[in-house]
């Protein structure tokens, strides 16, 4: 299945748009605007699509990337589903655990885990922590000989590829925050070899294996596919000149998925197939036995399946250059156009049978010219009180969602077949309230004076 959003959406015989079948006017007058509706159908059928490639040789496991989306009730979605879960904060991993999800199926990476965090993930026995750099080795070692357990390690490798994609989701070039850096001949030095021979010098640390994250909204295959050789030279020389014992190559996420029509995102079962091919055809040629395949797909599980609703507050027409419709919600809730200057389309949810005859830009509510959600995308004349559909927001939307000028974050329900569930409740002031502390001397009302 191609992850887009073109089967998003249903729509009534008097053009109103359904989610799972339900009316979005009855969801938001039970759960209130904006609103963040997943469609389960569309997750488990993404899932699906991911689970039916394990065990096709050597593909043998599938982590969900908790980054893209995670509430508890979301993590027994995924757990339901078979895959495995990847972790990269003590947030991330409370929250599986949380929710029940297996610690033996839990991988952790990330650039800067703190002493807790690894503590926490050694403590309930995750399966793999991907290591990221030097100090992470040191520190690993130590936790893991206090804790008296023998993690088994991922050592991060940043191969030096820049697929093409918004340079804020790149994590695989050469100047690159994350991993260990390996040179253009991977049997040669490098930072990556170091990492290698201090793990295998660890008496606490096993080495299962490698790991590897290019970046994500990845539309092309050669990229995933260079990787995946350039991975597997350097773990044929790891087994073949430093005798490592290792097992596994985790290929990381990335797989791209459709925001606009014109995109062209690579099939589940064709991106695995890239990656599979590569691998055995290294493997052969390298005389090695082919690793235990792993993938860490986030956006493409549960992008397609989100669609958020907001309702316009106020519009403003600027004869001859621009017509905006502001809504009650914005980057709080969805910072990917403010960040990537991402596009997702815009329908007006309650009137999909009316001409798009006005172009419209929608603004966030938020004290920021850059809080738009979208740039002159084409609509019905927009008044106070239409709800308009922003597809596609079910990835790095509400996980990245803010609370700036206090806009509290929207509440998130899962829609299937004749059910309509929250996975995460509307903040209330009260929520962000409880965080505050007013210091004893600002109390009273006296202002403090220097002497
Ligand atoms: C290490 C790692 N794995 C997996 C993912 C998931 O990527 P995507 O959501 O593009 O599939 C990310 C996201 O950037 C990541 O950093």
């Amino acid at each position: 299945m191609a992850p887009g959003h073109s089967d998003g959406y249903q729509v009534s015989a008097d053009g109103v748009m359904l989610l799972a079948r339900h009316d979005v006017r009855e969801l938001l007058a039970r759960f209130g605007s904006p609103l963040v509706v997943l469609q389960e159908e569309i997750v488990r059928a993404q899932c699906q699509a991911y689970s039916r490639e394990i065990g096709k040789a050597p593909l043998a496991r599938v982590y969900y990337a908790a980054k893209a989306f995670l509430t508890t009730g979301f993590c027994r979605l995924i757990e339901q589903e078979g895959l495995g879960l990847d972790v990269s904060s003590g947030g991330e991993l409370a929250t599986a655990l949380s929710a029940w999800f297996p610690p033996e199926r839990i991988l952790m990476h990330g650039n800067a885990k703190t002493v807790p965090e690894l503590e926490l993930a050694l403590a309930v026995g995750v399966s793999r922590i991907v290591i990221d750099n030097f100090a992470e080795i040191d520190r690993l070692d130590q936790l893991a000989a206090q804790a008296d357990c023998h993690p088994r390690v991922l050592i991060r490798v940043t191969p030096g590829i820049k697929p093409a994609t918004h340079a804020y989701v790149q994590t695989g070039q050469v100047d690159s925050k994350f991993g260990f850096n390996l040179g253009q001949d991977p049997s040669a030095p490098s930072a990556a070899e170091e990492a290698a021979r201090r793990v295998l010098a660890s008496a606490r640390l096993r080495l299962g294996g490698l790991h590897c994250h290019i970046g994500s909204q990845i539309f092309d295959a050669q990229p995933f596919e260079t990787a995946a050789r350039t991975l597997m030279a350097f773990y044929a020389h790891l087994q073949q000149d430093l005798g490592a014992n290792i097992t596994e190559l985790n290929m990381g996420g990335g797989l791209g998925i459709g925001y606009q029509p014109s995109d062209q995102p690579l099939t589940v079962a064709a991106h695995l197939e890239t990656l599979r091919t590569a691998v055995l055809q290294a493997a052969t040629a390298l005389s090695v036995e082919a690793p235990e395949l792993s993938d860490e797909p986030g956006r493409s599980i549960v992008g397609p399946a989100g669609i958020t609703l907001y309702t316009v507050q106020s519009t403003k027409q600027i004869p001859g250059v621009r017509n905006y419709a502001a809504v009650d919600g914005g980057m709080t809730d969805n910072p990917r156009h403010a960040l990537y200057q991402a596009r997702h389309p815009v329908l007006a949810a309650t009137r999909l049978h009316e001409a798009a005859d006005t172009l419209w830009s929608i603004s966030g509510r938020c004290c920021e010219s850059g809080d738009m959600l979208a740039k002159d995308v084409a609509l019905p004349g927009l008044q106070s009180g239409d709800v308009l559909a922003v597809l596609a927001t079910g990835a790095y939307t509400y996980s990245m969602a803010s609370n700036y000028n206090r806009v509290q974050r929207p509440a998130v329900v899962l829609a299937g077949p004749g059910r309509v569930d929250l996975l995460a409740r509307r903040q209330t002031p009260e929520d962000l309230l409880r965080l505050d502390h007013i210091p004893a001397w600002l109390r009273t009302g006296d202002t403090p004076h220097e002497s």
